[in-house]
């Protein structure tokens, strides 16, 4: 799968390495693993999903693509171009071509910022002229099913729904090469969840956008993705296309959330031990000797990689 093929991929993570250390704390400096060795690629007009629990490392995934985390190891190519290989104005170019929409619409927007400001924003920066501005906001709004009457409203004068399509709206707006989705929908209520996930398939058909959709919620990445990544603890458990993992599961943890695919939210799993196999105090598959140390990432086929001491 990670071999080079005859098309370059758009997004080519290798070997990916995050280490933060946060300040001092009671029981001194400790330091977190949040990415551990993460690789895949992204092919043009592709949705990759990326599924884990809390604190498995999809946010910090998606800001070492967007360049607001750096890298303990590895690599992130856009297009074959390394950006942590280039200077920071080439690699600023590189990322204003990448749109992002955050799990939390509110904290993505200015409260002081009206929407057409918000939506605008992306095209200033990229020297669109005003009058070719005025021409393209209505049409982007319309793009989210927003009515262009919202355009001098204030956040705190829309729902979080309406919110999240201005988000939207603003992150499509400089036409981007790449477009990461944070749960966009972890925020809102079922129905709107629904209709926000009806509106990215609807944009990706439209554009054909490559993107990468991280949830906890294996329903929303189910429905857009097709290929996927089970997460944990900083590592890739399992890699797929979509129906062939929700098919036939292989890893432990990636069969349990399947089965539990009526679950909204993926349950929690505590390591107690860094080295062993971050499933292991759950799994009750477990090798006592064997499943103490960390799997490979193995490939066995049909496009799938599995972490699991079982398929190695
Ligand atoms: N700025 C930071 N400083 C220190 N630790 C951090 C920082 N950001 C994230 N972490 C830690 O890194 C790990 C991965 O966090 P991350 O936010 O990437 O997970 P996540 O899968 O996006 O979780 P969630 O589903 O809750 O958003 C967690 O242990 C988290 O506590
Ligand atoms: S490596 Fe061992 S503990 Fe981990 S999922 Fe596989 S069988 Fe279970
Ligand atoms: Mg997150």
């Amino acid at each position: 799968m990670l071999e080079a093929s005859a098309v370059r991929p758009v997004v080519r993570v290798r070997d990916l390495w995050v280490e933060y250390s946060p300040a001092s704390g009671l029981f001194g400096r400790r330091k977190i693993l949040a990415l551990r060795g993460v690789s895949f690629e992204v092919a043009e007009g592709e949705t990759y999903g990326v599924v884990g629990a809390s604190g498995s490392g999809k946010s910090t995934l998606l800001k070492a693509i967007m360049g607001f985390v750096k890298p303990t190891g590895g690599t992130v190519e856009i297009d074959g171009v390394d950006l942590y290989g280039v200077d920071g104005g080439t690699r600023r170019g590189i990322v204003r071509r990448i749109g992002y929409v955050s799990q939390n619409p509110l904290a993505a927007v200015d409260p002081r910022y009206r929407v057409r400001d918000i939506v605008a924003e992306p095209l200033r920066a990229s020297g669109v002229s005003k009058r070719e501005i005025d021409r393209v906001l209505s049409a982007l709004l319309e793009m989210v099913d927003l009515d262009p009457g919202v355009m001098d409203l204030l956040p705190h004068e829309l729902s979080l729904g309406m919110l999240q399509r201005v988000v939207i709206a603003r992150a499509i707006a400089a036409k981007p090469r790449v477009l990461l989705l944070d749960e966009p929908t972890s925020a809102l209520d079922s129905i709107t969840q629904s209709h926000i996930v009806s509106l990215l398939g609807g944009l990706r058909d439209l554009f054909g956008y490559t993107s990468i959709l991280v949830s906890h919620d294996l329903r929303v990445v189910a429905r857009l993705a097709s290929r996927l990544a089970i997460m944990m603890a900083g590592l890739m458990l399992e890699e797929g296309p979509t129906s062939s993992v929700l098919e036939k599961p292989l890893h432990p943890y990636a069969r349990e959330l399947v089965e539990s695919l009526k679950l909204k939210e993926v349950g929690e799993v505590f390591t107690v031990n860094p080295n062993a196999c971050p499933f292991y105090t759950r799994c009750s598959q477990r090798l006592d000797g064997r499943c103490r140390e960390v799997p490979p990432l193995a490939e066995i086929g049909g496009a799938r990689r599995v972490r699991c001491w079982l398929y190695t």
